[in-house]
């Protein structure tokens, strides 16, 4: 790794002051007498590129990471020539250009520094490969804290840390340990109750430096490429992240089976295990989606083949799963095994369609099947050839998802356990080496991949899983955490690790639960159960080499609770399903931290533990044995604990309790929580009523539940239901107003209310103004009515 200090010792280069200055529309161009241009691009308001050339010279402007739907424009823009710099004035920030050495400060409207530059822009010509190790070095103000950073295992807050983005395929990875699978070089800064963004598009090995080697220095630097990074003024967190989601996008709704419960082993097979398996869930009656086939379905490790030994009719199985709700999901890795009698090994090679070595031969790396090529996937043509490999394996058997594995790419047996350095690729017409392709090539891979379900499940939504990521591979799948262990560390890690990648732009996050390496014991595979329940996505998957991680395999006290948890994820997948929509319509990320929660309450600055599950339930899981409960912070607010309805109000430290049969787990006061009966698999049942958990609040407060067809794509062309309910409180009286929106109409007819914490006993009942008797709506003591689904307005009075 190369130090601040290195580089210093090796000479850098540094602006120096500012000879011309010129405007194309929203591009402001600095030009310093040494040859440094400084791109200002005015996105939007409050979102800002900035992108540095040396040699007056920049590099063709391209990206994997932007989203062809992000947004731009702005409101104002001015830029004035002072004396000792440029102030560029929009309507949100102000920014200032140093004429005498190029460095920048960017304040609000009143004038508070929200970034500004230490050394600013500097950079060291790279001897051995051409080009700039460029940096970035800004002043660390005064009480900051930093987020974000995709899937590191360390602090939610990263002050004091130093990280790496290579994306490393790190087997057993530690807490603190660098670099992991992805490479989401964006992060977000608070101080004084501001939050901002800055968001380095670099798809080099990148470095951040938080304060961690100069108390008052935050930095960040890339080995290669160019200068070129956002910046987001929020000031709340939730605009910044919202407006890098949008930079970087968003998916498309997944299919809502991909939101149950997924079971996962390092391997199913033969096929009458995968199908013992599948049969064993439904005798015991615990809920589940889809089931996994890792590499030993394959033929020798071939992908796109089948053993036929072991799965002499994979369609059959396929049907029969299916028969029962069961989704089936394969594997398929970037490793091509080399063999001439291998139809996708010949057609790549028919098609000079795999990566060569920068001095032409083949480059070639040991994965599962021995000897590999791998395919470039940066080349588009390349990505056709792969989408369509999927037809077979899709339409004719009949597969529901497909995962991509080891697409970092993963090598065995050599040291960097990757790729060699100088492998060209072709990054969509600009021809590099690995140096430049390797954060983006997993992503590149997985795109392909999409691209090919989206085209073969059609008229269904695709489910695509992958474990190597880049900023903006959130657009194409799923991913999860990859080869974590069975500790108790390791359920810490899987809650920061989902809470980060959720405020890092990427929602459709899980991590293997239970563990990958090493056997969990019954308590911590049925606490991290607990967690993985309220992760996006819900996955137990193990190395198989320690012993069994179906929930049944720890005893009948730790499957009655495992059982229960996942009836509740499955109870809430109308939550769920909104908080998905929700992500997609507004970039929210579906799981909070609670400093994004609430950032102007400074105790939530350093939790880690405690998240907000979508916007309305607080969640902290137990993380150590023999617990019967724990110390949390409740942030402030009114809160209903779940299991005993007992009303706290937040803003403090408190013992919850929670047995091996509970969790930590709180409703904000006044929400009105949707939930779906127990199904065994989405879609099993016909949902003939809609629950709604209303719990009182004197006050008000707004909830919304999407629905559609949890398939298909009519909810494009309008066919969703979006209602949205606001719920207004007082002492002896509950006023709900719903608010409709879109032309699906529910199956069900009624919604049943049940009431948590009604400080009333109901006297009157009216709806739509008009008063109704209370055995018509079966109101039930003070607990529950039945109401028709097409109130406007529902108001209970009570004495
Ligand atoms: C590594 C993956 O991370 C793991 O989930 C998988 O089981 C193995 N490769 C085998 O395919």
């Amino acid at each position: 790794m190369i130090t601040n200090t290195d580089v210093a010792k090796r000479g850098n280069q540094f602006p120096d002051f500012i000879t011309s200055f010129e405007q194309e529309k929203d591009k402001l161009y600095f030009t310093t007498k040494n040859g440094v241009i400084l791109e200002i691009t005015v996105l939007r308001d409050s979102g800002i590129r900035f992108r540095y050339a040396t040699e007056h010279d920049f590099e063709p402007d391209f990206s994997y990471a932007i989203s062809e739907d992000a947004s731009t424009g702005y409101n104002h823009l001015e830029v004035t020539n002072e004396i000792p710099e440029y102030v560029i004035k929009t309507a949100k920030i102000i920014i200032y250009v140093k004429k005498d050495d190029l460095k920048v400060q960017i304040a609000d409207l009143d004038g508070n520094i929200i970034n500004e530059d230490e050394l600013g822009f500097h950079w060291e010509e790279n001897f051995d490969y051409g080009g700039n190790i460029v940096k970035m070095s800004k002043v660390t103000q005064s009480g900051e804290s930093y987020y974000g950073m995709g899937d590191k295992a360390s602090h939610s807050n990263l002050k004091g840390k130093r990280v790496n983005n290579w994306v490393t395929d790190q087997y057993a990875y530690g807490k603190d340990q660098e670099p992991l699978y992805k490479s989401i070089p964006f992060y977000i800064g608070l101080h004084n109750e501001a939050a901002y963004g800055i968001f380095f598009d670099n798809s080099f090995s990148t470095y951040f430096d938080f304060a961690h080697e100069k108390r008052h220095v935050t930095s960040f630097w890339a080995d290669g490429g160019e200068m070129n990074y956002y910046f987001f003024y929020g000031p709340k967190m939730s605009q910044v992240v919202e407006a890098y989601t949008d930079l970087t996008g968003v998916p498309e709704l997944p299919p809502m089976w991909a939101m149950g419960f997924h079971q996962s082993k390092w391997s199913y097979f033969p096929e009458r295990n995968v199908k013992k398996i599948a049969s064993t869930f439904r005798d015991k009656k615990i809920p589940c989606d889809a089931i996994y086939l890792d590499i030993d379905y394959m033929e020798g490790f071939r992908c796109f083949t089948w053993d036929n030994k072991r799965f002499p009719n994979p369609k059959k199985m396929v049907d029969d799963l299916m028969e029962i709700g069961f989704k089936t999901v394969t594997m398929i890795d970037p490793g091509i095994k080399i063999d001439n009698d291998y139809w996708v090994y010949k057609q790549a090679m028919d098609n000079g369609f795999f990566c060569r070595r920068a001095d032409g031969p083949h480059f070639k790396g040991k994965v599962w099947p021995g000897e590999c090529k791998f395919p470039d996937f940066t080349n588009p043509e390349v990505r056709e050839w792969w989408a369509g490999l999927y037809k077979e394996m899709m339409v004719d058997v009949g597969v529901h998802g497909v995962w991509n594995d080891m697409n970092e790419p993963a090598i065995m047996e050599v040291p960097t356990k990757t790729a060699n350095l100088d492998v060209r690729h072709d990054y969509d017409g600009h021809p590099c080496s690995h140096r430049k392709a390797h954060n983006i090539y997993g992503m590149q891979m997985v795109r392909a991949t999409y691209d090919g379900l989206k085209k073969f499940t059609y008229p269904k939504r695709p489910f695509v899983l992958t474990r190597a990521a880049y900023s903006g591979t959130q657009r194409y799948c799923a991913t999860w955490t990859g080869d974590n262990v069975a500790t108790w560390e390791h359920l810490w890690i899987a809650n920061v690790q989902v809470q980060r990648m959720c405020i890092s732009g990427y929602s459709f996050v899980g991590t293997d639960i239970g563990g990958f390496a090493e056997q969990p014991n019954g308590e911590l595979f049925a606490r991290w159960i607990q967690l993985g329940i309220f992760h996006p996505f819900c996955r137990v998957h193990s190395s198989g080499d320690h012993g069994d991680q179906e929930p049944w395999s720890f005893g009948k006290e730790i499957t009655d609770i495992v059982r229960k948890f996942i009836e509740l994820r499955y109870q809430l997948l109308p939550y769920l399903y909104t908080m998905f929509y929700k992500y997609i319509k507004d970039g929210l990320p579906m799981i909070q931290s609670l400093v994004f929660y609430d950032q102007s309450d400074s105790q939530t600055h350093f939790r880690t533990d405690e998240f907000i599950f979508g916007e309305q339930i607080l969640v902290c899981p137990v993380q150590e044995p023999n617990a019967q409960g724990r110390r949390m912070y409740i942030p402030l607010g009114e809160w209903y604990n779940y299991w005993t309805d007992e009303m706290v109000n937040g803003g403090l430290e408190k013992w919850v309790s929670a047995d091996l049969g509970k969790i930590p787990m709180f409703i904000k006061a006044g929400a009105m929580i949707p939930k779906y009966p127990v199904q065994q698999y989405v879609g099993e049942k016909e949902i003939n009523e809609l629950v709604l958990d209303v719990y009182y609040k004197d006050g008000i407060e707004n909830s919304e539940v999407y629905e559609d067809q949890q398939d298909g794509y009519d909810y494009k062309k309008g066919r969703y239901s979006l209602r949205k309910f606001r719920l207004r409180g007082k002492q002896d009286e509950l006023i709900i107003q719903q608010f409709k929106d879109g032309s699906f109409i529910t199956p069900y007819k009624t919604f049943k209310l049940q009431f948590h914490g009604l400080p009333f006993s109901i006297k009157t009942i009216e709806v739509d103004n008009e008063q109704v008797e209370p055995s018509s709506v079966k109101l039930n003591q003070n607990n529950s009515i039945e109401i028709s689904k097409d109130f406007t307005e529902l108001h209970i009075t009570g004495n």
